[in-house]
């Protein structure tokens, strides 16, 4: 056979079966590549096949096909961009002090800037951070956590201290708290990279993130890049299993519960995360909102198969969460005239397409890093309440992580449900809750300071320093810390003036939890903007964003009308066990403005507005 006919051969073959792809570049994969990566045996784990792209299709599971010209940009496994280029020491080392030193250690900077004690918010419920906590989740991976957890155990034994996998956080000789306990160090893994997996040459290390880039709702859907093996196949309906009467996501030995306490704690997720309590309870509501979606979708459609009504289903839950996210929780944090004029979400409630095919989905190293400043508005108790509102107790919300058999028995689930209607979350007031500060993964671990590990990861992923930020975004040149007045006050200058010698040294999360809230909103100035920018790009690079009136299977205008009584409050009477009566607006504290209303007063969605017309007689 000709060379010629061994191609033309090949590209039959690619046109019918795909073609495979290399995840960090999301190129075609060349056939040396290929060869290169057999010979390190990484041809599953950096390329992957990606089917021929039907420009009518749903949106894919595992988020090929979003962009028609690039159809391997916006996937699973994908690597994130930097808005800003990275800053490592010798490779892949935090990045030195101006003066050539080490940075201050994470540790002293995070009890240097933030203290520990309770701070209850005025206006924003604990659902506010637990959102934000699942928002992470569609976007990103806990990996790092995992391996910290399962593989990479011994961090703080003397003799893996300088191991390359390890990099554990040190804590001074005068911490305020470990002074007198003898703990002196604190487990922490290096962030897994691209180049781990031998995926990429490229000198800067590359993190690698498990999870699409769009906001598809992975926790539900596709959280380990085989979503498939959730569904039915009949109905259109997820795999649920039943315990004391409430219905689950299905258990299966991939699950990791290391709290789950035996024998009578049992259920751990097989395809889902068994993650922090919230991100849990929001997973577990868009998981049966899809099946409750699927079901009304079914009576008024009868002659729908499987695939149209999990697809239409799956579509209307994605949307329901985007509307909740960019329209309810977004809002609350950052003020919806912000929004408006930011071009984030729309002025009205019909369509609209801000779409450019020349852009892609794509997540920026930022934005995942930055969501995590959300730690500081977390209550470290959950607070219980009964469907009559009378508070029954207290659990350690750490104390549930990786812990899904406690959530079926008795009432727990009400309890929960109830108490995150009710109870304000930490107010961000430069403060955070003692067991985010001091107790991180109890159990497992002796003592965890969240906040640490998230300033300490700032400096791993190679961050630039907070100031290019705030000349980013604010466009104000800083030469000295006083150049910051206009973002940060003067007490947390002076505090920053302590812990870094040099302004230029100033660690992004450091800035970030040091800075006054933006105007009209409830957050740092920068993280707002990082959001912005972030948030842009998710609307403009998703050709299936729910808003857009052109899009594959768009909603009809009456659907679109539907689709925006998606509330907080929607979703957790209709999903939540034992939740009689919400707040209007689920993301502010109960009062007078925002009173509890019975479930029955919360408008729903009407699936009639899917009823097909029969017009082929
Ligand atoms: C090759 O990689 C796969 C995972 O992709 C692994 O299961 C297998 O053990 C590896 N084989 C060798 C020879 O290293
Ligand atoms: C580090 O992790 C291991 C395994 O999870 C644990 O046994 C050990 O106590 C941890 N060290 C500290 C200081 O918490
Ligand atoms: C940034 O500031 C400089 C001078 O302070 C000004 O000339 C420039 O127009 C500003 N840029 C933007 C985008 O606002």
């Amino acid at each position: 056979m000709s060379l010629k006919c061994v191609i033309a051969v090949c590209l039959l073959a690619n046109l019918a079966l795909g073609v495979r792809y290399d995840y960090h570049s999301s190129q075609p994969v060349s056939r040396s590549l290929l060869t290169y990566y057999e010979s390190v045996n990484a041809t599953n784990t950096c390329t992957f096949e990606v089917a021929p792209c039907d420009p009518n299709e749903w949106r894919r599971l595992d988020g090929s096909c979003n962009n028609l010209k690039q159809p391997a940009k916006g996937t699973y496994f994908v690597p994130m961009i930097r808005l800003l280029e990275s800053h490592y020491h010798n490779g892949n080392e935090p990045r030195k002090a101006v003066n050539g030193e080490d940075l201050p250690l994470p540790r002293k900077v995070r009890t240097s800037l933030l203290k520990v004690g309770k701070s209850s918010h005025p206006e924003l419920s604990q659902q506010v951070p637990g959102f934000a906590a699942y928002v992470l989740m569609d976007i990103a991976s806990i990996h790092d956590i995992e391996k910290m957890l399962l593989e990479k155990t011994d961090c703080c034994e003397p003799e893996h201290m300088n191991d390359p996998e390890c990099t554990p956080n040190i804590i001074p000789e005068d911490d305020p708290v470990h002074r007198f306990s003898g703990i002196r160090c604190m487990n922490l893994t290096r962030p897994q990279t691209y180049q781990d997996f031998k995926c990429t040459k490229e000198k800067v290390p590359s993190l690698i993130i498990r999870a699409t880039p769009t906001f598809d709702s992975s926790p539900v859907y596709n959280q380990f890049n085989d979503g498939y093996k959730a569904r039915t196949y009949e109905g259109g309906l997820l795999i649920t299993e039943e315990e004391n009467g409430k219905l689950f996501p299905p258990t299966g030995p991939r699950g990791l519960c290391l709290l789950n306490q035996a024998p009578k704690e049992t259920r751990c997720y097989q395809n889902h995360l068994n993650s922090v309590l919230p991100i849990h309870i929001f997973t577990l509501w868009f998981y049966r909102n899809h099946n409750s979606i699927a079901k009304e979708l079914a009576k008024v459609n009868p002659h729908w198969d499987d695939e149209t009504l999990y697809q239409t289903a799956r579509d209307i839950n994605i949307a329901c969460q985007q509307q909740i996210f960019f329209y309810e929780w977004l809002t609350s944090v950052m003020g919806h005239d912000n929004l408006v004029k930011a071009g984030v979400i729309s002025k009205d409630k019909g369509f609209r397409d801000v779409y450019d095919e020349n852009s892609y989905p794509v997540m920026t190293l930022e934005y995942n890093h930055a969501l995590r400043w959300f730690h500081t508005m977390l209550e470290d108790n959950s607070h219980l309440y009964d469907k009559d509102g009378n508070k029954v107790g207290e659990m350690p919300l750490l104390e549930m992580l990786f812990r899904s058999g406690w959530l079926p028995h008795g009432k727990n689930e009400e309890y929960v449900a109830n108490g995150f209607i009710r109870q304000p979350c930490h107010n961000a007031d430069h403060s955070i809750d003692h067991d985010i500060g001091e107790r991180g993964l109890p159990i497992v671990q002796q003592a965890l300071d969240l906040a640490t590990s998230d300033l300490h990861k700032n400096r791993l992923f190679g961050l630039a320093p907070y100031i290019d930020y705030v000349k980013l975004f604010s466009n104000i040149t800083v030469k000295d810390f006083d150049d910051l007045s206009p973002l940060i006050d003067e007490e947390h200058i002076y505090k920053l003036k302590l812990v870094y010698k040099d302004v230029r040294d100033i660690d992004l999360m450091a800035g970030m939890w040091s800075e006054k809230h933006m105007e009209g909103g409830h957050i740092s100035k920068t993280l707002g903007d990082i959001t912005i920018d972030a948030l842009l790009r998710a609307i403009k690079g998703d050709r299936h964003w729910y808003e857009r009136g052109n899009r594959p299977h768009c909603f009809t205008k009456a659907q679109m009308k539907e689709v925006r009584k998606a509330t907080l409050a929607l979703l957790v009477c209709n999903n939540g066990e034992g939740v009689t009566h919400v707040t209007k607006h689920g993301f502010y504290n109960v009062g007078p403005k925002n009173p509890l209303v019975p479930c029955s007063e919360i408008p729903q969605i009407k699936f009639s507005a899917w009823k097909e017309k029969c017009n082929k007689s």
